[in-house]
């Protein structure tokens, strides 16, 4: 008779917690909110990193695509994962979008759908203060340089004549390697690099040279998803117009100093 009523009140619980569940569930997330997966590797300051405090995705990427997302009606979700990573899991379908300051390539155009460019960019190279041998690109022959793995960084470095390239999982690991006196010099984005200076790496390190190469960001979908990207370009090009993209630019720049 007790063991009846212990059941009962079992099933009551039970059937009483499921569909709390289930109510807390639809009224998270309407069923209908279409969900944009992007792919970034997220240790590129100012374009994607994780905040300290909140641990959220932040950076010019992460903003305007949250905006390209809301401007299309989707939520935007952030996948970090290895720069290497993010074509093949775009290939897979693992993720719906990359944006991950990708440069604009022939070479990537084969494999992925690119958007209209969102950002101008280049390559610079970072070495410690002390140096005076290395003062451009011609002076990296036969040195040691540290990049990101599958950039277009590690790219160029390679092709300098009998330069010793060592790749790493995250631009960070690179200037490490740099302070630690393993290499002679990081070759990696401008913008990237003058973020890392200014957070107080210019202590021990400093930018020389010219800056290589007019490079151009742009989103990336499927090349079986052209429909994605024709909805992705609307939409930035209305926050081009409607200002937003100016707000945010300015935010994690400053002030514009290429349009
Ligand atoms: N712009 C360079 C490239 O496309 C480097 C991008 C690295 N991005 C990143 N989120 N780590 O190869």
């Amino acid at each position: 008779m007790v063991n009846r009523k212990v059941a009962l009140w079992l099933i009551v619980a039970l059937v009483v917690t499921l569909g709390l569940a289930g109510c807390g569930q639809k009224t998270a997330e309407p069923a209908t909110a279409k969900v944009l997966k992007v792919g970034a590797e997220t240790t590129f300051p100012p374009f994607e990193f994780q905040d300290a405090k909140s641990k959220e995705y932040v950076g010019f990427d992460m903003d305007l695509i949250r905006a390209i997302g809301k401007q299309m009606g989707y939520k935007v979700e952030i996948v970090s994962m290895g720069f290497d990573g993010l074509i093949p899991a775009l290939q897979a379908g693992n993720i719906d979008v990359i944006a991950s300051a990708m440069t604009i390539t022939p070479e990537r155009a084969k494999k992925v759908n690119f958007s209209k460019p969102y950002y101008k960019s280049g390559l610079s190279i970072v070495v410690k203060k002390s140096n005076t041998a290395i003062n451009n690109f011609k002076d990296l022959e036969g040195k040691k340089i540290a990049a990101q793995i599958g950039t277009t960084g590690a790219k160029e470095a390679k092709k300098i004549s009998g330069a010793v390239v060592r790749e790493f999982n995250s631009t960070a690991d690179a200037f490490i390697e740099l302070k630690a006196g393993g290499v002679d010099a990081v070759v990696n984005d401008l913008p990237v690099n003058q973020d890392y200076l200014k957070k107080g790496g210019d202590k021990d390190a400093k930018l020389v040279g010219e800056v290589l190469n007019a490079e151009e960001y742009g989103f990336a979908t499927s090349l079986k998803n052209k429909e994605l990207m024709g909805k992705i370009d609307k939409a930035l090009q209305d926050l081009q117009k409607n200002g937003e993209y100016e707000k945010i630019y300015i935010k994690w720049f400053g002030k514009r100093t290429v349009k």
